[in-house]
């Protein structure tokens, strides 16, 4: 961004594309937590400065290809200007009638919003026939191309990656950022380096775990993910969440990793997701039949926190357990406070966890880096090449 700034932009048309992925309320659409749309602002504020006139791409959940109301950016639209303190339309179109004569209508420093991209089947086709049609719309509406949609680099998208391809491109403040703290845990870390995992899914987490076990010191597991591990140990896991076919999987990377993966010693248990059922906290060797595990338990705090006090790098992405609901958010808690007090590097990666930490009320200053990007950074840190990340490499 630099390099285009020092160049001028005053009354040239950028096209930027950010990540204003944001969780909704599921009944009332209002946003539960702003961080993506803040995160946006440094880029957008620097080129409004310096005059340029601002059209924002940008995506909102995974809707079918189609404009569907439930995902418009109406809301984005409105908290951005909130932030920029200035009124931001959006358009209502994603490439078309309308967003070509809003474009063509902006003044200097003024921004518009593209109604969510993936409103068009072709930003996330498959084909690069179809992907470049939209690609050529887009570029159509600006003269050159920032990318700072960070969370959505992994992302082999029209927006972000053709579209790259037909304009003048640089990166934006904050992939510049995100790449400057993701670089320092790939270009050999402070030791010992400490991984924490959950979230649900593990068949999610077993590529970047098979890219991890060579270089760090420990991979803490918790989150649903978890119960794979524990069966793959030989533990019953009642209802818990199980990815059967993963086991063999699991009892593979276990025996690899010796002492250097850390299971759970204890979990909270309930016989339902709910906020007001009866739980209980239990070894893992003894979760009963007919119950869900629902979190972490104490005593598996105490101890990734002790694994964690000592750590000078730390890498945590995914929840300990399901911490929307108050009976289960005291393990996504006690892990968020331990990798806060770390006394070197520490980096929350992206989504789940980085909504947790602001919807737990904790501090996020506290923390090295809290990124943007949940499956952007872990495929980052997978080592594997990223569509939109090479596309502006030449
Ligand atoms: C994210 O939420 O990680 C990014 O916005 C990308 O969204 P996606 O997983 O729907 O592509």
């Amino acid at each position: 961004l630099d390099d285009l700034l020092a160049e001028g932009v005053s009354g040239r048309r950028v096209l930027v594309r950010t990540d204003l992925n944001v969780p909704l309320d599921k009944q009332t659409r209002a946003i539960t937590d702003d961080g993506r749309i803040r995160a946006s602002l440094p880029t957008l504020q620097a080129l409004r400065e310096a005059g340029a006139r601002v059209v924002v791409a940008a995506h909102l959940g995974r809707p079918k290809g189609a404009p569907d109301p439930q995902y418009s950016l109406a809301p984005v639209a409105a908290r951005l200007g909130e932030l920029l303190g200035t009124e931001v339309p959006l358009a209502a179109d994603v490439a078309g009638e309308d967003a070509r004569s809003r474009a063509a209508a902006l003044g200097d420093g003024d921004v518009l919003l593209l109604e969510n991209v993936r409103f068009e089947a072709a930003e996330t086709s498959k084909d690069d026939a179809e992907r470049g049609e939209l690609a050529d719309r887009l570029a159509a509406l600006a003269d050159v191309y920032v990318d700072d949609a960070f969370g959505a680099v992994h992302r082999k998208h029209a927006s972000v990656y053709d579209v790259a391809q037909r304009l003048p491109h640089v990166a934006g403040r904050l992939v510049a950022a995100e790449l400057d703290v993701l670089t320092r845990l790939t270009t050999d870390p402070e030791r010992p380096y400490v991984v924490v995992l959950g979230g649900s899914k593990v068949s999610d987490k077993l590529a970047v775990i098979e890219a991890l076990l060579p270089k760090v010191d420990r991979l803490l597991v918790g989150g649903g993910m978890c119960f794979t591990f524990l069966a793959a140990q030989g533990h019953g896991v009642g209802r818990s969440l199980l990815e059967a076919d993963q086991v063999d999987t699991c009892r593979r990377l276990l025996a690899e990793a010796g002492d250097r993966i850390v299971l759970p010693l204890d979990v909270v248990v309930a016989p339902e997701f709910s906020a007001d059922v009866e739980t209980a906290v239990v070894g893992v060797g003894e979760i009963p039949d007919g119950q869900l595990g629902l979190d972490v338990g104490p005593r598996t705090v105490e101890a990734f926190g002790g694994e964690l006090a000592g750590a000078r790098t730390v890498f945590w992405n995914g929840p300990m357990g399901v911490f929307e609901l108050a009976p289960f958010q005291a393990g996504t808690r006690g892990v968020a406070e331990a990798v806060a007090a770390v006394d070197g590097l520490s980096v929350v990666g992206g989504g789940d966890s980085a909504a947790a930490v602001r919807q737990l009320g904790l501090d996020e200053a506290a923390y090295g880096h809290i990124s943007t990007g949940g499956g952007a950074s872990l495929e980052y840190l997978e080592g594997r090449e990223l569509p939109g990340l090479a596309v502006l490499a030449d």
